[in-house]
């Protein structure tokens, strides 16, 4: 077993998706079964009570990785030290609002957040935005943490491929093990591009395998994109333990080589890839070397049908970089 804890920090940890993730983190999900986690949990004030509770959970749990535990409603405290910050803390969206509504009341969380972040944090610390609007909000952050370099700031797009894996596994009819290299492009919003084209099924390229083109433009599409409103409707509550599952895997994703057949969909910090607009927290296929490093992967085709939807979620990007530019978050 490896004897230093990696500090790992969630923000809004008495929350919802907090009750989902922390266990798993604990336990051994998030950074492998040799690794001890100290879980700094941050949490606002009104909310300590709640988080009090979860921590006696945690410690009823006996968790032989868990190597320690700091509550508390201080920045300065949570990002002390910290290697992985996961920046879920922030408020749900309702039915019938979009992510971006959220900005306004979210958005002015993520700036003192990137501060605490860049004056507390390990040397190597790396950031997960969950909370929404997620991509948005990374930049936030990002924007006032200049001191913490680009390529460690990432936003959640994994909860997308996997909704747009299973849509296509069932499809098809086979397990989602066998569908790879799908890219979620742009925002984690309705107007994101869950790229079927470059996406393979058992080998096979997604359209030769589902043979329905109507579909993959049409319902695929919409099923994804609106998959969160979906679940809103018929919970009466955004999505939580699915949300945490792909925290976990968008983490598990990036300490681990990519196999060249797949990738890992992230929003990240934009160097023009693709033409995407840079210095967006833009969700691209990503890489993992075997030295740890990760990249853009290339390679990926963009046809007419492709270019149309990465240039409408890039608008909304830039609008929402307006937005909070004149909201003077960043
Ligand atoms: P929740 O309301 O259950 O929990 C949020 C927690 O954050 C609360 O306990 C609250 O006290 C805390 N909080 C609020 N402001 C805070 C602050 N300034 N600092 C620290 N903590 C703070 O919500 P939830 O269901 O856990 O969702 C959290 C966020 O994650 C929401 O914005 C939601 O939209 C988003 N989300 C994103 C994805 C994604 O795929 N990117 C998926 C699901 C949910
Ligand atoms: C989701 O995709 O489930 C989350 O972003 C929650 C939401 O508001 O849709």
């Amino acid at each position: 077993m490896t004897t230093t804890p990696v500090h790992v920090t969630v923000t809004g940890a008495a929350g919802q998706i907090g009750y989902q993730l922390l266990f798993r983190i604990a336990s051994g999900q998030l950074l492998g079964p040799d690794t001890p986690v100290v879980l700094r949990l941050l949490e606002i004030e009104p909310a300590m009570k709640a988080l009090e509770g979860v921590v006696m959970e945690l410690d009823d749990c006996a968790f032989p990785l868990l190597a320690g535990i700091e509550a508390t409603s201080d920045l300065k405290h949570a990002f002390t030290d910290t290697n992985w910050a996961l920046l879920v803390g922030s408020i749900p969206r309702k039915a019938g609002m979009e992510r971006s509504d959220l900005l306004n009341v979210n958005g002015g969380i993520f700036k003192p957040q990137g501060r605490a972040i860049a004056e507390n944090a390990a040397s190597d610390v790396r950031v997960l935005v969950v909370g929404n609007p997620c991509n948005t909000n990374c930049l936030i952050a990002r924007s006032n943490a200049t001191e913490v370099p680009a390529d460690r700031w990432f936003a959640m797009t994994r909860l997308d491929q996997n909704r747009a894996e299973t849509q296509i596994a069932k499809k098809v009819g086979v397990g989602v093990a066998e569908v790879k290299n799908l890219v979620i492009w742009g925002n984690h919003s309705s107007t994101q591009f869950p790229d079927f084209a470059n996406a393979t099924v058992g080998g096979l390229a997604v359209p030769a395998a589902v043979k329905d083109d109507a579909w993959l433009r049409g319902d695929f599409i919409t099923t994804v994109q609106k998959r969160g409103a979906a679940i809103i409707e018929a919970r009466g509550a955004s999505s939580a333990a699915s949300a945490a599952n792909a925290a976990i895997d968008t983490v598990v994703g990036l300490t681990t080589p990519t196999a060249p057949d797949d990738c890992v969909s992230v929003a990240v910090t934009s160097h023009g890839e693709y033409g995407t607009p840079e210095g967006l927290t833009f969700g691209l296929p990503v890489q993992v070397d075997a030295a740890g490093a990760w990249h853009v992967k290339e390679g990926f085709a963009i046809d007419e049908f492709a270019a149309e939807r990465l240039k409408i979620t890039s608008d909304e990007l830039l609008g929402e970089r307006d937005d909070v530019r004149q909201l003077g978050l960043i």
